[in-house]
């Protein structure tokens, strides 16, 4: 196979506010991620995803942007983001931006102009209508659409009211977000996490949803034929560049319908699967999603991805209840054939932040998976005060990558040794998968190329299996021990999950 960078390497998705602050105002920014490229090349990531950093009024903490063409001064500016792109690529790591297609900020020129008055120049630079229809919005109960009394008119929103959701069946706006990735792409960007991108093209005639659908969001189902012919447009942009990449967040929870957006190979590179988010911890579950992906993926000749964590769901320790289970995890999903993103945090097994009621900040309750990253094990954990924008997960004295790094048994020596094994063999990185269960409780997965061979066990309960084979494997990984070389005896501890290889 002759692979790309970002199908043979891991992404690291970095949710700045809460990285690493060094202005001393509790807020992470991009000199933090500076600070750090040392410990990300040391954990071998190939690239970083960078959550919105541009100027916002942080109704959505950056995913609501008033101007795409530059940087929020809570994380620095453009000279900051050109240092973190030359130092990332000194140490052979890409950088992604995460591009908000879909919405502005209501704060954003675009918008300010747009309902200025109903003749404005840029009026259908948004979706205008007398009247609305009964759509929800995400985050709460409200409409997704708010009257606007200077001009009469109520404007679409899917998300927050103060998140417009673009027209882009305009091709003024087409031309004006094109021109934007040529901004970053020309500065250096390696390319895009681009936002809830299923949902830019819309439906002409706005039509009600059903009455069974009435007062969810449509965020999880809201798609239309349109966005395929605006994501070539966006692909080819990104294509007329050199090896960059358009990772998209398709936030429909059905295999097949993600994978239509990878279109003939000219639409996304990559796309977000978010059915592994919602898994139960049970081995059949985690079997037939495999299989699904693996028969969807080689139909339409794609790539696939896999992630487990991320900003707006709960962390893989407090989502499935253990550490343990977390660190099974992770060796399941580093044996899976496709692109992996992690999140910032994930690889030392932090959990959730305990948000009391008075310091919660989203609108849409997730805070506790963007408490900030302790560095180091004791107050004020690396940053420059104690005093974050929210408040610190549980038990940073050991969730922390400076203690960690001194324990070859710890959570994050196992993500170092899952991700070289991942760099090393061809069986894992690009090899056939084959998924079975046995037992009930334990999942097998089979990874072959070259005759490089491959296999994870994942015991899937809290007590011992026995799993024999014929052959002899030796164990490469072992979850409740780290990096290991021993022989495999045939048997699996409770929620252990061991990498082998013959
Ligand atoms: C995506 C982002 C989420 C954001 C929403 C609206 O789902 O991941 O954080 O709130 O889009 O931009």
């Amino acid at each position: 196979m002759n692979a790309s960078w970002w199908q043979t390497g891991t992404i690291y998705q970095i949710y700045p506010r809460s990285f690493l602050d060094t202005s001393g105002n509790g807020v992470g920014d991009l000199r933090g991620v500076i600070n750090r490229l040392e410990y990300l090349e040391w954990l071998g990531v190939r690239a970083v995803w960078l959550s919105p950093i541009f100027t916002s009024p942080m109704a959505d903490f950056g995913y609501d942007v008033a101007d795409y063409c530059d940087v929020d001064p809570i994380f620095g500016d453009l000279g900051d983001i050109d240092a973190l792109i030359a130092a990332a690529h000194a140490r052979n790591i890409r950088v992604l931006l995460d591009w908000v297609p879909n919405h502005t900020s209501d704060q954003h020129p675009w918008f300010v102009e747009s309902r200025s008055s109903l003749d404005a120049a840029r009026r259908d630079w948004y979706i205008w209508r007398d009247q609305p229809n009964n759509w929800t919005a995400a985050f709460s109960d409200v409409p997704a659409w708010t009257f606007d009394e200077h001009t009469n008119q109520y404007y679409l929103h899917n998300f927050l009211p103060q998140q417009p959701d673009l027209n882009w069946s305009n091709p003024e706006v087409v031309g004006a977000m094109h021109n934007v990735l040529r901004f970053w792409l020309d500065r250096g960007i390696d390319g895009f996490r681009a936002d809830v991108v299923h949902m830019i093209g819309k439906d002409p005639a706005l039509p009600d949803d059903p009455p069974e659908r009435q007062g969810t969001s449509g965020v999880g189902w809201r798609e239309h034929p349109s966005t395929h012919g605006l994501l070539r447009g966006i692909r080819s942009v990104v294509d007329s560049y050199d090896d960059r990449v358009l990772l998209g967040e398709i936030n429909l929870d059905d295999t097949a319908r993600i994978a239509t957006y990878h279109g003939q190979a000219d639409e996304l590179h990559l796309a977000f699967n978010f059915l592994p988010l919602k898994l139960d911890w049970r081995p059949e579950g985690w079997r037939q999603l495999i299989a699904e992906v693996h028969s969807v993926y080689n139909a339409v000749d794609a790539w696939p991805t896999w992630v487990l964590e991320n900003h707006d769901q709960q962390r893989l320790v407090t989502r499935l209840g253990s550490l343990e289970r977390a660190r099974a995890a992770a060796v399941l999903l580093m044996s899976l054939r496709g692109t992996v993103v992690l999140y910032a945090g994930q690889e030392f097994g932090l959990a959730d932040a305990k948000v009391p009621a008075e310091r919660t900040v989203d609108p849409g309750g997730r805070d506790g998976c963007r408490a900030p990253i302790p560095w180091e094990p004791s107050p004020p954990f690396g940053w420059p005060t104690p005093d974050a924008w929210l408040p610190w997960p549980p038990d940073p004295q050991q969730h922390n990558p400076t203690t960690q790094r001194d324990d070859s048994t710890s959570t994050l020596w196992l993500y170092r040794a899952l991700l070289q094994q991942r760099a090393e063999s061809s069986a894992l990185r690009s090899g056939s998968t084959t998924a079975r269960v046995v037992n009930d409780s334990v999942l097998i997965v089979d990874r072959e190329a070259d005759g490089d061979h491959c296999r994870a066990l994942i015991n899937f309960t809290g007590g011992t299996v026995e799993v024999p084979f014929d052959d002899t494997w030796t164990i490469i990984i072992d979850s409740c021990a780290g990096e290991t070389g021993g022989d495999y005896s045939g048997q699996l501890e409770a929620d252990q999950a061991i990498l082998l290889r013959r």
